[in-house]
Formats: C-alpha cells, sequence, structure tokens
C-alpha cells in the first residue's frame, strides 16, 4: 500500500471518529448503535490516543461517570434517548441516572487505560486521572470477582449473550433452549430496519434476548440474584481472558502508583484464574471454549475468543501448541483471520452475526497475545489480515473471512480505532 492510501485512510478514520463523537463519549455507529458501548468506547479511546490524548482519556472517564455503586460497569450508558434502538432504556428500567442497561461487557477498559498510560508522553498531566481512574476500575474488576465467579475459580459468568460481545455466538445456542419465552410478548426489532437480516440474529433468538432482560428486570436488578437464578448461566471464554489480562494490566498499574494492598489483592485474583482457567480446557475439542454452569456442558466450539488464551498470559506449552494447530488449520480455510467460528464448523456462517465474520477488535486483542507469548509470526499474520481488510473493504463492523467483504453496519468507531492504534502499523507491540 502506497502512502497515499495510507493517508487517506487515517484521514477517514479519524473523520469516523469526529462523527460518531458526541462531545465527551463516541456512538458505536450512529444509526444501528446510538448509545455508549462500554467496550466498544475502551477500544475507540486507543483510536483517539493516535492524535487527541485528552479526547481518549474522557471517553473512559465518561464511561465510569455510570459506574453503580457496587462496582458494575454497565454495557451500555444511554446518555440521550433514541427512538430508533431497542431496546432502549425504558425496556431496561435500571432506575439509574443517567438510565443503563443492567448487564456488563468484557472488561477491558484496564488493559487500554494502561495502553494509554504507557503512550503518554506528559505523564504529570495524566497522572491525575489515572489516580482517579484506577479504583474505579479496581471496583469493577472486584465486583466481577464478588458477583460473577460463583465457583470461586476466577472465571466470569456471563448472564446475557450481549455481554460477551459477541452477542450471537454458537456458544449461546444450547444454553439458551432452556429460557422461557412465553412471556415475551410483542415488541418491534430496530436492528433489521438497519442492517440485511440475512446477518442478524433470528426472531427466537431475540425472545430469548428479551425474557433475559425481562428476568434481570423481575429482580429490580439484583445482581447477586441473576448470578444465582438466571436461566442463562455461563462461563465466556472471551470474557475471563479478557478479565485475567485486565487484572495483569492493572496489577502494573497498582505497582506504578504504589498501591501495595491492591497489587497484592490483584496477585490473588492472577493466582485463583491461573489455578481454575482450566475448566474452560475441552479435552474433546483440545480447545478452549465457554461453559454452561447450569449442565457442566461445554460449547465444543473453537471461536475466535478460544485463542484469547494467549491473550490471558496462560503458559501452558502443551495447550499453547494445540491452540496454534486449530489457528493453522483455521488459516487453511479462512482468507482472513480470525473467524468468529471455525470454518470447519458446520454452524459456520461467513456473513451471519458472531458465526464467521472477522472482528477488528477481536483480531487486536489475539494478536497482543500471541505477540506477547512469541508467536510473532501469527501476531503479524492477524494484524496484516485486519489491514487488508480494512484497506478493501473500508471500516466495517466486521468482516466475511472468505471474501472480504465488510458485514454488519458500516463507519464503524472501533473498526476506526483499531486502523489507527493498530492495523495501520507495521507490528503488533503492545506492553513490551
Ligand atoms: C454488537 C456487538 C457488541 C458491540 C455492540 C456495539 O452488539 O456484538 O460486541 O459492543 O454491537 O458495537
Amino acid at each position: 500500500m502506497g502512502p497515499a492510501v495510507q493517508t487517506e485512510l487515517d484521514r477517514r478514520a479519524r473523520e469516523i471518529l469526529r462523527g460518531n463523537d458526541r462531545g465527551s463519549y463516541t456512538v458505536p455507529n450512529g444509526r444501528v448503535y446510538p448509545f455508549q458501548w462500554n467496550w466498544d468506547s475502551a477500544f475507540v479511546a486507543l483510536g483517539f490516543a493516535s492524535f487527541d490524548e485528552d479526547r481518549a482519556w474522557r471517553e473512559i472517564e465518561t464511561l465510569f461517570q455510570a459506574q453503580w455503586n457496587d462496582g458494575f460497569l454497565p454495557h451500555i450508558v444511554f446518555w440521550r434517548d433514541d427512538a430508533g434502538y431497542f431496546p432502549g432504556p425504558a425496556v431496561w428500567a435500571t432506575g439509574r441516572t443517567p438510565p443503563t442497561s443492567g448487564i456488563t461487557q468484557p472488561p477491558v477498559a484496564s488493559s487500554i487505560v494502561r495502553s494509554l498510560w504507557m503512550r503518554a508522553h506528559d505523564k504529570a498531566a495524566f497522572r491525575p486521572r489515572l489516580e482517579t481512574l484506577f479504583p474505579k476500575l479496581l471496583a469493577w474488576h472486584r465486583w466481577f470477582a464478588r458477583v460473577r465467579d460463583p465457583l470461586g475459580k476466577g472465571l466470569v459468568l456471563a448472564i446475557h449473550p450481549w455481554e460477551t460481545g459477541r452477542d450471537n455466538s454458537p456458544e449461546w445456542d444450547a444454553p439458551s433452549l432452556a429460557i422461557d419465552t412465553s412471556r415475551v410478548g410483542v415488541y418491534q426489532r430496530r436492528d433489521t430496519t438497519h442492517l440485511d437480516q440475512s446477518m442478524r440474529p433470528t426472531k427466537a433468538e431475540y425472545d430469548r434476548y428479551l425474557a433475559l432482560v425481562q428476568f434481570g428486570r423481575g429482580t429490580g436488578w439484583d445482581q447477586q440474584r441473576i448470578a444465582q437464578e438466571n436461566p442463562f448461566r455461563v462461563v465466556d471464554v472471551g470474557m475471563t481472558m479478557v478479565l485475567l489480562r485486565a487484572n495483569r494490566d492493572l496489577l502494573a498499574l497498582a505497582e506504578e502508583l504504589g498501591r501495595g494492598q491492591e497489587a497484592d489483592e490483584l496477585r490473588r485474583f492472577i493466582a485463583r484464574a491461573e489455578m481454575g482457567v482450566g475448566y474452560l480446557w475441552d479435552e474433546q475439542i483440545e480447545s478452549y471454549c465457554s461453559r454452561d454452569v447450569i449442565t457442566g456442558q461445554f460449547s465444543g466450539f473453537v471461536t475466535s475468543a478460544s485463542f484469547l488464551s494467549f491473550y490471558a498470559g496462560l503458559q501452558d506449552d502443551s495447550r499453547d501448541r494445540k491452540m496454534l494447530a486449530h489457528l493453522e488449520r483455521i488459516a487453511e480455510r479462512a482468507k482472513y483471520l480470525v473467524p468468529s467460528l471455525d470454518p470447519e464448523n458446520e454452524g459456520f456462517d461467513s456473513i451471519r452475526y458472531w458465526r464467521g465474520p472477522v472482528w477488528a477488535v477481536v483480531n487486536y486483542l489475539v494478536a497482543i497475545g500471541l505477540a506477547d507469548s512469541g508467536h510473532v509470526s501469527w501476531a503479524d499474520r492477524v494484524r496484516s489480515d485486519t489491514r487488508a481488510l480494512i484497506e478493501s473493504a473500508g471500516f466495517y463492523e466486521s468482516y466475511c473471512p472468505i471474501t472480504g467483504r465488510g458485514t454488519g453496519g458500516g463507519d464503524f468507531s472501533w473498526t476506526a480505532a483499531m486502523w489507527l492504534h493498530w492495523a495501520r502499523n507495521g507490528r503488533t507491540n503492545e506492553s513490551k
């Protein structure tokens, strides 16, 4: 790619971020997702950091303004209502100001704050902001440990597919079957008016999503009760790996800030997860995957989230070799890494939401993990595939791993951010 094309893509990416910027937070995409989303904002901050550091920190600070008193950080903050989205604040009915959803999302924020901190040129200017964010990040991690680790293994329980950020993954199909949808009632979806129906979840799936929202609402969003009684209770491999990494990154920040006690607490979280993560290793498929806590069943799917084991910093030679063998096998089937589902799986659908398409943000996390654990050429492959997808299709929500065509919404904030922060560059090199 010539420098002119690169400059043009840089310009476009910045234009997308500015266009989706609502002042102190950024919407993932103005039409389809008109609010602040939790993990989207964290990734978006990295994009801003390439041209406006202050705005980057502000994005995370705004997100944490919506944190609940117990440390919970919602997956959507409804700063302004928008009739074009369903389910909106009235359906969630969490009774918060600002209005929020009642479920969370993968906790990438601490890792991203660490990354913002490491690249900050004027450390003195940003240190007070780091000091203010630190206890909020820790409170969220503590919330996971207290409320979402029913097995006491340092893993993350998801109570809604939307929490995992991989909303429509086949990993949630079997665990969702037991959800009673008989009282869901009539509702009007909005996603299918903005997006191609063939790429979106089915009506039966959507009914289950809503039944879970209604269950949470019925408890008055009592998170302890939901974690014990919810009809969907799955340990998510993605959130578990992300939290383990986030605990390591927050530990580095605790050390930097001289917070010894908190550092010890984080070390305990990390040790517990390292001991407990074997719960997610499925011998049958020789891969990490999610696992239903109610039935004890493994999902049995190799997904893009399975490869986050490297990102989590798990060092297990034998399992690492098996995960790399999966990656190699998948790379022979898919032109672009990393498809959200193993292309050899019969449920693989190259354009349907989280059942095939590639997401730039997941690729970024996978690539950091591969680079950190010494698999540099794989990390480069994941980065250059992401770059090629963006170059040829533009800044889509996701991409078909076979043809490279864009899928989902266009002008997507986190894809633009991943371009600016990572895909455009020569190497994946985050924490070293
Ligand atoms: C979809 C994705 C989720 C993301 C949201 C906003 O729901 O599955 O991960 O946070 O869109 O981009």
